[in-house]
Parts: structure tokens; C-alpha cells; sequence
């Protein structure tokens, strides 16, 4: 294929973006998402505080135009996300106990029931588990609501969606020996035991050079994959530039497409100029919007 989209489709997978809805004015991205990508994330309009910004008062206005755009280009969407610590409405923040609990649900329901149809992926619950050795949950307000938090949304969203693929989404959780990896592995083995509806794992894939790329990744890939689920790269991003950037992100792509259940790949924004990342140039455009090394490494290893 001579574009990310279509050579990841040789293979049956989808090739993705995070999409911001007040870019989709600008040309020369648009430009580039309509030619390369056919799976959208929004990178922020889907989350709690977008949605909800007032209890029981839903705001989709920017995630339609993401969702609309994806259709009417057909692109499909992972919606991300119902259920996170993080970007919450400053009321929900303020929330705890069975009232939070069941503000939570409603958001999981109210949300999943409204883009029924439209969401190929749900990212449920996103970033539940603490970083470092503990492998222990994330303190949070959701999870001081009881640890069956998470599976409470995982059955909401089924309830409201029956056809939408239910994921958990997480980072630092691409090395095999982490704690924080292994920890994630035990939920979703647990929950296929005991049918919690799960049908994904995301890992996010930030890398710099602090936290490169693991060695063991397709390990990780392929022990998550054998519990029963599809696995997913759903916020690629790699700080760095040049020949080491591009074959990190070869690195990556060859895990996935070594597993047959890694069925996607999700870069975390376009041009560099779009990136969440405070500094450097981690994506596969620059940010005039010419392809990078990096983007030429990818798709060659799709
Ligand atoms: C980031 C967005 O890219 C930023 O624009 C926003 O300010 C903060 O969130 N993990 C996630 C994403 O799951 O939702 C985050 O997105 C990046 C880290």
C-alpha cells in the first residue's frame, strides 16, 4: 500500500490517529488524516469533562464533529474514554461513595448508549493501575468507590452497547517484567474467568528515551493476546528523531504485526507540531506535514 491506512489493511488491521476537533479546519492536516489514517481517537472531546462538563448535562457538540468527520470519510472511531482518575468534570471530582458510583455508571451508560452503532472500540476504563513496583490499583476516587469499579463499567457499557469492543487502556504496561504489566494481565484474566465483558487491552506506547521501547514487547503482545483478547497500540508516540526514531517505530510495528490479535495501531497525533508532548518531535509527520523517516519505516514494515 502507498499509504499507513491501506497497508495496514493488507494485513486485516486498521492504521489510526487522536484526532482535535478544532483542527479539522486546518487543510494540511486534514489532508493527511483523510489520505493515511482510516481510525479516529478523539484526543479529548470523548472524555468525562467534555461530555459531561454538568451532571446529567451532556455536551457532544465537538465529539460529533470528530465522529462525523470519521464517517463521512469512512474511518471508524475508539472512543476514549468512559471511565478515568484523570480530566474528570470539576463536579464529579468533588464526588465520592455510591453518589460517584453511580454518576459513573449513568456516564458509562448515557455515553455508549448515545454513539451505539458508531464506536468500533470503547476505551471503558483508562489508567486504573499504579505505576512502579507495587502493582497495586491507582488511588483514585473511582476506586476508593470499591475495587469492582472497574468491572461495574465493563458491564454498563456492555449493557448499553452490545456491539462496540470493550477495552482497557494503559501505559507503561509494555514491558513484560513490570509489575504494573503484570498486574493489568491478572485483571483481564481474571475477568475472562469469570465473564466480565472485556474484548481488548490498549497500551498506550508513549516512549522517550527514559522509558524506550522494551525488548520483550511482542511478549507482552502475545501473553495478553492468549488470555483472549485483541490487543492494540492506541497512543504511539516516540520522542527522538532520524534512522533511531524510525526503527523504534519499526521495533513497534513488528511486534504488532508478529501477533495475530494486535489488530490496530493509534498514533497519538499527526504532525509533530500536534503533539501532547511538551517538546520534541515523537510523530510521523513533521510539522510542515512532510512524511519523516519514521513514517517511511512504518509503513514499510506494514
Ligand atoms: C492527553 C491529550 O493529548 C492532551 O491534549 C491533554 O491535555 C491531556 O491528555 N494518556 C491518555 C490520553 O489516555 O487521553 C492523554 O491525552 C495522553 C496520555
Amino acid at each position: 500500500g502507498t499509504t499507513l491506512g491501506a497497508s495496514a489493511a493488507e494485513s486485516g488491521r486498521y492504521f489510526g490517529t487522536a484526532v482535535a476537533a478544532n483542527k479539522l479546519s486546518d487543510s494540511t492536516y486534514v489532508g493527511i488524516l483523510n489520505r493515511e489514517f482510516k481510525m479516529v481517537t478523539a484526543e479529548n472531546e470523548m472524555k468525562i469533562d467534555a461530555l459531561e462538563p454538568t451532571q446529567g448535562q451532556f455536551t457532544y457538540t465537538n465529539a460529533d464533529r470528530i465522529v462525523n468527520h470519521a464517517v463521512g470519510q469512512g474511518m471508524r472511531v475508539r472512543g476514549h474514554t468512559l471511565a478515568w482518575h484523570s480530566q474528570q468534570p470539576t463536579w464529579m471530582q468533588n464526588m465520592s461513595g455510591t453518589a460517584l458510583r453511580n454518576a459513573m455508571l449513568n456516564h458509562v451508560t448515557k455515553v455508549a448508549t448515545y454513539y451505539r452503532g458508531k464506536i468500533h472500540s470503547w476505551d471503558v476504563v483508562n489508567e486504573a493501575f499504579q505505576d512502579g513496583t507495587s502493582g497495586a490499583r491507582r488511588d483514585s476516587n473511582l476506586q476508593r468507590t470499591g475495587n469492582d469499579w472497574i468491572e461495574a463499567a465493563f458491564r454498563a457499557a456492555r449493557a448499553a452497547d452490545s456491539s462496540a469492543k470493550l477495552c482497557y487502556n494503559d501505559y507503561n504496561t509494555d514491558n513484560w517484567s513490570h509489575a504494573k504489566t503484570q498486574a493489568v494481565y491478572r485483571m483481564v484474566q481474571d475477568f475472562k474467568a469469570r465473564g466480565v465483558p472485556i474484548d481488548c487491552v490498549g497500551f498506550q506506547a508513549h516512549f522517550n528515551s527514559g522509558n524506550p521501547v522494551p525488548s520483550n514487547y511482542h511478549t507482552t503482545l502475545q501473553n495478553f493476546a492468549a488470555l483472549g483478547v485483541d490487543v492494540q497500540i492506541t497512543e504511539l508516540d516516540i520522542e527522538g528523531s532520524g534512522s533511531s526514531q524510525a526503527q523504534q517505530y519499526q521495533g513497534i510495528v513488528q511486534a504488532c504485526l508478529a501477533v495475530t490479535r494486535c489488530n490496530g495501531i493509534t498514533v497519538w497525533g499527526i504532525r509533530d507540531s500536534d503533539s501532547w508532548r511538551a517538546s520534541g518531535t515523537p510523530l510521523l509527520f513533521d510539522s510542515s506535514g512532510n512524511k519523516k523517516a519514521a513514517y517511511t519505516s512504518v509503513l514499510n514494515a506494514l
